[in-house]
């Protein structure tokens, strides 16, 4: 006997290449995610199953079990995975105790150290970042980015090499690509497949997400204050390490890191964002 399906909610349209939905099979209740860009949803899902599962203390850090993937008739790759009760994001400032802020804290940091340990320092070739933001020079509306982009560029090209540690990461490790249920578990969603797998990136997204206040530019008045109280206090010790450990590869990729944020931009807030926080990084690639 086939299990009726129906459509309980759409959470979000995401970017427009993907659509998320909680459906019901029978009765449990999925996640149905599905993305345009086939290739990009299985490597994103791959990389969600693969993810061990880290305990320490309390803490434990999980990902959605994949129930299912499968192509539609549209040629969408598809993939339904278990549906986690719990709050993520900017859901997290409201009911945020002690507790939960070290544990969320702890957990980033287990994650960031986790895939920081599995990698391993290669050189790699200039052209795989001046092909990224070529790229990113054709998907962006936002003219004023290609001053930039040209810093950027010049740094990479007056470079001997560029050696940084290659190895799997989640790709977009932001409070609200974490779900918290309770106060120690955590299970972590939309993995990203990246132009460049490192570690990098992780470190790059948190410190974007907590320290410069991605999450939070849209917010003001005490919303925002609270925020970034949370904000500040769950920024893992990594991140304040970071610029100490690498230096200026450090910067260069805190630059290239913003700059992909460029062909998402759709509002004024957004841009103003980004381009201040361009202006500070490659500053310091001068
Ligand atoms: N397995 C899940 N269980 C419960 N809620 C989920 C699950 N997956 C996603 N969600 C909810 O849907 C929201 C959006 O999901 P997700 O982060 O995967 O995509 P997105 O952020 O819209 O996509 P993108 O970041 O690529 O634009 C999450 O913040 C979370 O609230
Ligand atoms: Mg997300």
């Amino acid at each position: 006997m086939s299990k009726k399906k129906s459509i309980i909610s759409k959470f979000s349209e995401g970017n427009s290449d993907e659509t998320i939905q909680l459906v019901e099979i029978g009765n449990v209740k999925l996640v149905k995610k599905s993305w345009k860009d086939k290739i990009r949803g299985s490597e994103a899902i791959k990389k969600q199953i693969l993810f061990e599962e880290i305990i320490s203390g309390q803490v434990r850090i999980k990902t959605p079990k994949v129930i299912d993937t499968y192509l539609d008739n549209e040629e969408n790759f598809v993939a339904l995975m278990e549906y986690i009760e719990g709050f993520s994001g900017s859901e997290l400032h409201k009911i945020s105790t002690t507790q939960l802020a070290n544990n969320l804290r702890s957990a980033l940091s287990l994650v960031i150290s986790n895939f920081y340990e599995e990698s391993a320092f290669k050189k790699i070739q200039p052209e795989i970042i001046l092909n990224k933001l070529d790229m990113v020079r054709e998907k962006t509306k936002l003219k004023d980015i290609s001053i930039y982009l040209n810093i950027i560029e010049r740094y990479i090209l007056k470079l001997k090499e560029i050696n940084i540690p290659l190895g799997s990461c989640h790709g977009d490790l932001t409070t609200s690509n974490i779900i918290a249920t309770g106060s120690s578990t955590f299970y972590l969603i939309d993995f990203l497949p990246t132009f460049l797998d490192t570690p990098f990136w992780d470190i790059l997204k948190v410190k974007q997400d907590l320290e410069y206040g991605w999450s939070t530019r849209h917010l003001s008045g005490h919303v925002l204050n609270n925020a970034r109280i949370l904000n500040e206090f769950l920024i893992p010790h990594q991140i304040k390490e970071f610029h100490e450990n690498f230096g200026e590869i450090g910067d260069l990729f805190d630059s290239i890191n913003l700059c992909r944020l460029a062909p998402y931009v759709k509002d004024e807030i957004t841009k103003q964002w980004v381009l201040d926080k361009l202006t500070y990084s490659t500053g310091k690639l001068l």
